[in-house]
């Protein structure tokens, strides 16, 4: 039988799934729910959450998949015959997160040309617009934005063809410490603006944003809680069989504990860096702009680029850098579902059919990716809610925003419930005990892992889907 491929070194394995964390929601999510949700205090309730629950699932999920040497789906299959679906929630999640991603993914290298043009002043470039008509009107040409979705696709693709060692880990070892400099830089250029210090506060400081009027009134507690929670889950790239899939590619060598740890702490590190770049720039050079989404990412920045000296030279360094970060998550989606049918591939002694699988798993994500395009604005006419016939809402008028909240709002918190329980009470912690400590290895948060699986973990987990269904849906149970 063919050989399953995995990482050549642990500094690869790490690049890539930290690669897999850090992505579009580190960008756009991570600083302005900070700022909106309570500055500091947010930090610390993320930070406790990260260190019960993401920590926590991150060893899970690593555990399974170096334990089965398994995708999502095989790991499962192979520990409990109850669990033995919940793989296929990971490989459906995986899609829907990559129809919404590789459109966001296409509309970043168009802002990457589009800074380029502004460089050399060439007519592909922002032509003296401001960044809400920039951006008017590339959401208005549904064939740009289309075939820019596509390129991002592609480009996923190709990686993944690539395979693990050969594609992904190259990549991203080469790719996340380049990101790491372009945001220090990033940073330096925006923290020195006059009028920066504003975004820190908005950022940093308890409250701040409610008293200059940022935002109407402060969250309540629950509804901070699930935010965190959500975007924690999103962020770290659990609870849809990413990390276990990564995870199966790992060397039985590896410390697994504290791979763990370094995914958890890079990713948070990445997220305030993050904000520490994007934020400062809204306040000193855009204080009326959006604050997050995708506006705060093509509108806001693209308007304090237009305003800086340098700032096509900045934009592009900018710009680039996310298209990082969006492929080096994307193939981690992708790699989800390749990785299961290679599987199954090599298992029936026909090879494993990398290239055929990453081809037809690509065209699937392209088609929805497609619908995503169309539909900016509103183009294609055929929104979530004409066609399941509800109500207009947050969710339900456009593609991006509901493939968003099923996924993200649902599925992943969902997922990561699900595989604390499979854990926990059906086929026992002592599974990632013993997985853990292999070659040696001690597993020094055992007895906080064990109770935190049982119980902390699934409490906390629950609250959070609650929370998140509440803000989706408007139910008003946190008030
Ligand atoms: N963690 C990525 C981000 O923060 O943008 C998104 C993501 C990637 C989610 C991979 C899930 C995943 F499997």
């Amino acid at each position: 039988m063919e050989e399953r491929k995995g990482f050549g070194s642990n500094f690869g394995f790490l690049m890539a799934a930290v690669g897999s964390a850090v992505g579009l929601g580190n960008i756009w999510g991570f600083p302005n729910k900070m700022g909106a949700n309570g500055g500091f205090t947010f930090l610390i309730i993320y930070l406790i959450l990260a260190a019960c629950c993401g920590i926590i699932v991150m060893i899970g999920e690593l555990a399974l998949g170096r334990k089965t040497g398994k995708g999502a789906v095989g790991a499962y299959k192979a520990l409990s015959k109850k669990f033995k679906w919940l793989g296929w929630l990971g490989i459906l999640s995986a899609f829907l997160i990559l129809f919404f991603y590789c459109a966001l993914g296409g509309y970043c290298i168009k802002y990457v040309v589009l800074n380029v043009g502004n460089l050399f002043n060439a007519g592909f470039g922002s032509n003296g617009l401001s960044g809400a008509d920039v951006f008017g009107n590339f959401m208005s040409n549904q064939m740009e934005s289309v075939i820019y979705g596509l390129i991002f696709v592609l480009l996923t693709m190709l990686i993944v063809m690539g395979g693990v060692g050969g594609g992904i880990e190259k990549v991203c070892s080469v790719g996340m410490p380049a990101l790491f400099i372009i945001l220090l830089i990033c940073i330096i250029r925006a923290c020195t603006l006059p009028g920066a210090v504003n975004g820190l506060k908005y950022m940093f400081v308890p409250g701040w944003a409610v008293e200059n009027g940022v935002i109407p009134k402060a969250p309540n507690f629950f509804s901070v809680l699930s935010t965190a929670g959500g975007q924690m889950f999103f962020s770290l790239s659990l609870g849809m069989g990413a990390m276990i899939t990564y995870g199966s590619y790992l060397s039985k060598k590896e410390n697994l504990e504290k791979n763990a740890l370094l995914i958890v702490i890079m990713d948070t590190i990445v997220a305030l860096m993050a904000g520490l770049c994007v934020i400062p720039g809204r306040f000193a050079l855009d204080p009326e702009g959006a604050l997050g989404g995708p506006a705060l990412l093509f509108i806001t920045m693209q308007n304090v680029f237009d305003k800086m000296p340098l700032g096509s030279v900045f934009g592009i360094l900018f710009y680039l850098l996310v298209v990082f970060a969006a492929i080096s998550s994307s193939i981690s989606l992708l790699e989800v579902i390749v990785a299961h049918f290679c599987d199954k591939a090599r298992d029936a002694g026909k090879g494993d059919k990398r290239k055929a699988y990453s081809l037809i798993a690509a065209v699937a994500v392209g088609l929805g990716c497609v619908l995503v395009c169309l539909d900016c604005l509103g183009g294609a006419g055929i929104a979530p809610m004409d066609l399941l016939g509800v109500e207009k809402s947050g969710w339900s008028d456009c593609w991006l925003d509901f493939f968003d909240c099923v996924s993200e709002g649902i599925m992943m918190p969902l997922g990561a419930l699900l595989m604390c329980l499979c854990i926990g009470w059906e086929v026992g912690p002592k599974v990632v005990d013993d997985e853990v400590t292999l070659e040696g290895n001690t597993f020094k948060s055992k007895g906080f892992f064990n109770i935190c699986v049982k119980f902390i973990t699934p409490i906390a987990m629950l609250l959070v889907l609650a929370g998140q269904l509440d803000s989706f849906f408007g139910f008003g149970w946190f008030g």
